[in-house]
């Protein structure tokens, strides 16, 4: 998402292919983009570009649901319906140069369009072959299991990392349930539990300008509790990037995460945290953090369209 959109302004092309390519080198497989993701879905068209050619050698996950007005890029709503869904495949598969799409999400759940009804179109395009499997993102345990019976859900990917632990009473239980792995997203964040944000400000057109957890004294008091990580890391001779994704990979055999970069640098270090482990007390004091975190995950808007 961040080489497109969000995380202020687009990596230039020719760099940003040049880092996906260098990802798969590394050993990196799986690709998370969605059709909301840059102006006119650019991180789609991005992704089809650099895989064109090695399409065999990535596993693709794409959403749909959530949708803009292509003029301005303001949100217009959320749109489970059968309709949008296979337009939006369409849309979809054909920015990705693909003929078919390894896991297709739903991005938001619509509250105007039962669960059914939503998850019974997407597995129409599983029967066609567009798409190899589904999942939904930030769904409530209650709407994962009601979908579960409709077709075999793969993947809930959600916000989970030290600073949102959320979603452990109720979305994890769901997963572990109905048999689907956990996509965990944002793991870092948003950049937050690098430590980076002690030396560093938004810059110009940065969304997360608008985001509760980096705003006012919220902020200052976030930046703050991320020292208990860069002191987790420190005496194990490793990066508070790499403490918090290992901390994600760690919490279970069924979840896997998604961190977002676009350097080559931060993608290496990342796939360090694989080796890293955490031991009972690095886990005990790594636990107590979600609680004391300041602000909410999203804006009043988009707080309202998680857990559906
Ligand atoms: P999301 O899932 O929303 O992309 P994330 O993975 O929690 O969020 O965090 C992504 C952010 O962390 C990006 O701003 C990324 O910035 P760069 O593009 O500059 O890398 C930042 N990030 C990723 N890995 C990092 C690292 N090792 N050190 C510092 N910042 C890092």
């Amino acid at each position: 998402m961040g080489l497109s959109e969000f995380y202020g302004p687009p990596t230039e092309q020719a760099a940003a292919i040049k880092l996906l390519h260098e990802a798969i080198e590394l050993g990196v497989q799986h690709f998370d983009t969605a059709e909301m993701y840059g102006m006119r879905s650019a991180n789609e068209s991005l992704l089809g570009k650099a895989f064109a050619d090695r399409r065999d050698r990535v596993f693709i996950a794409t959403k749909f649901g959530p949708t803009r007005d292509w003029e301005t890029g303001m949100p217009t709503g959320i749109d489970g319906s059968r309709e949008n869904c296979r337009r939006a495949v369409e849309g979809s598969l054909q920015r990705l140069q693909t003929d078919v799409i390894d896991l297709y999400y739903l991005h938001r759940v619509d509250p105007a369009t039962a669960i059914e009804e939503t998850v019974a179109a997407m597995a129409e395009l599983v029967a066609e072959g567009k798409v190899r499997a589904i999942g939904l993102s930030e769904a409530s345990g209650e709407t994962i299991r009601r979908a579960a019976k409709i077709h075999p859900i793969s993947a809930v990917q959600s916000e989970y990392s030290i600073f949102a632990r959320d979603i452990e009473t109720d979305v994890i239980p769901a997963c572990l349930a109905v048999g689907a792995s956990l996509t965990a997203y944002s793991p870092l964040g948003r950049g937050m539990l690098s430590g980076r944000f002690k030396n560093e400000s938004l810059g110009e057109g940065d969304w997360r300008a608008s985001n509760p957890r980096f705003q006012g004294d919220a902020y200052t008091a976030n930046v703050a509790l991320v020292d208990e990580i860069e002191a987790v890391a420190s005496a194990k001779g490793c990066t508070p990037a790499q403490v918090a994704l290992a901390w994600v990979i760690c919490r279970g055999e069924n979840v896997l995460t998604i961190p977002g970069t676009t350097k080559l640098e931060n993608l290496q270090s990342n796939l360090g945290s694989y080796a890293i482990e955490l031991g009972a007390e690095e886990l005990a004091t790594l636990g107590a953090l979600a609680d004391r975190v300041s602000g909410e995950r999203y804006d009043e808007r988009g707080m309202a369209a998680i857990n559906g």
